[in-house]
């Protein structure tokens, strides 16, 4: 096992950028687990499954051919879909809703398990909501990265070109409050994750809080 470092919270915390940039420190791959949701809710959209339908999300997510490109000169990172490239389309405000949706059920979740833990295991800095508690509950470097809903909302409205602020602030706590009071691995900081509040940090400033608490316990020379 190479070196495992998880950092869960909501949506627009700023994970997936700290996540990344941490990555690159260590020279590991980043596992984006919201990524894996967000094409399991695509994939039933085109196929007519609703994503309230437990059994057939189970279904579609067995096996679910996704696979994670590293990024690369030529752009990146990317995520595919039964070899498409499905980076962009699994971003969209929709999407994000039906990942949180499909997310909540419980045997889509478990369905979903092994795919992340194998994903994983050759060490990786992994994003989510439950990989602290559920996911890689032995993981030695964990992380819950938090920030007000106002700082989230306006991360999230720079990604999102033309949304209205109110609009993107109602779907994230819409979102967040479903992610962490689902029965079946709820949003929730592990007991032994270092809380990082990002709303009067940069990005610079979380990525260096991020390498250096692991970098103080990583085992000497
Ligand atoms: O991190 P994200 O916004 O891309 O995640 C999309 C949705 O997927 C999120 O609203 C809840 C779900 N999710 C989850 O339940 N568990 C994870 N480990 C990651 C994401």
């Amino acid at each position: 096992m190479g070196l495992l470092i998880v950092i869960d919270g909501p949506a627009g915390a700023g994970k997936s950028t700290v996540a990344r940039r941490v990555a690159q420190h260590f020279g590991l791959p980043v596992l984006d687990t919201g990524a894996i949701y967000r094409t399991l809710a695509l994939a039933a959209r085109e196929r007519g499954i609703a994503w309230s339908d437990e059994a057939g999300l189970v279904a579609l997510a067995a096996g679910l051919p996704i696979r994670f490109e590293a990024a690369t000169e030529a752009g990146g990172p990317r995520v595919l879909y039964d070899g498409r490239d499905v980076t962009q389309a699994i971003r969209t405000p929709e999407i994000s809703e039906g990942s949180s949706q499909v997310s909540a059920l419980p045997a889509v979740r478990a369905s979903l398990l092994e795919i992340q833990r194998r994903l994983g295991r050759d060490g990786c800095v992994a994003e989510g909501r439950d990989l602290g508690t559920v996911v890689f509950p032995d993981a030695p470097h964990k992380f819950f990265l938090t920030a007000s809903d106002a700082v989230r909302a306006a991360r999230r409205q720079a990604e999102l070109e033309g949304a209205a602020l109110a609009d993107v602030l109602r779907d994230l706590n819409r979102r967040d409050e479903r992610d962490r009071s689902r029965a079946t691995a709820p949003m929730a900081r592990a007991e032994d994750a270092v809380l990082v509040d990002s709303s009067d940090l940069d990005a610079d400033a979380v990525v260096a809080a991020i390498v250096d608490a692991v970098t103080s316990r990583l085992p000497g020379p």
